[in-house]
């Protein structure tokens, strides 16, 4: 079954716990974009706030690294009860020895690709990870819209992944709405990321059981 994970970038952040407390009984897992001002033009938060939100919330924390220098971090942020920790393909030049690493720490392994990298960027590694993000919006802002090529690339990485080992996650996270679920579902993703189309409704919790009713 297809998981959808909500994304705090479009929560509010003075009431973060009780955002949290609308989606906890609905959402498979949480993603966590974290921003740096280089990589991304924004800025968001670090790892005391992924350790406020494990104290709080049994679910899984899928954490999103939008930042320029992800080794230096994801010590803090396994310690933080990251769940999985997804790094950039386009600023590791080391990506292998930096999924191993972020394994090693216990930790489950996901590389992203922003929408004009190309997939051959990670396919030496798809042995190597339980995650692959593919973005379908230039990250940094949530509320943008999903960019139609996507959707193509999707397709030909689930296709790709029917070989890899470790049989990874393919997640999709940008402009996802209820009027295209479905179609990035079809596409082959296994994990929808939704921001804006859950925490910017008034009923967070009712706009992800409507999703999944769009996915049955
Ligand atoms: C984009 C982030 C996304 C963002 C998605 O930079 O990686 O996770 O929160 O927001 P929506 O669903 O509104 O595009
Ligand atoms: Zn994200």
């Amino acid at each position: 079954m297809i998981k959808i994970a909500p994304s705090i970038l479009s929560a509010d952040f003075a009431a973060l716990g009780d955002e949290i407390a609308k989606v906890e009984p609905v959402a498979d897992l949480l993603h966590v974009d974290v921003m740096d001002g280089h990589f991304v033009p924004n800025l968001t938060i670090g790892p005391v706030v992924v350790e406020a939100m494990r104290r709080r919330t049994q679910l899984p924390l899928d954490v999103h690294l939008m930042i320029q220098h992800p080794d230096r971090h994801i010590a803090a942020f396994a310690k933080a009860g990251a769940t999985s920790l997804t790094v950039h393909a386009e600023v590791c030049p080391h990506l292998h020895r930096t999924l191993q690493q972020i394994r090693e720490l216990g930790v489950k392994a996901g590389v992203a690709l922003n929408p004009s990298t190309s997939l051959h960027a990670v396919e030496q590694v798809l042995d190597e990870v339980d995650l692959v993000l593919v973005l379908s919006v230039n990250p940094g802002f949530s509320g943008q819209s999903f960019i139609p090529f996507v959707l193509k690339k999707v397709e030909e990485m689930r296709r790709w992944l029917k070989d890899a080992s470790s049989h990874p996650e393919l997640e999709v996270d940008g402009g996802i709405k209820l009027d295209n679920c479905r179609d990035i579902a079809r596409a082959g993703a296994s994990i929808l990321v939704a921001g804006s189309a859950i925490f910017g409704t008034p009923d967070p919790r009712a706009a992800v059981m409507e999703m999944r009713e769009q996915l049955q």
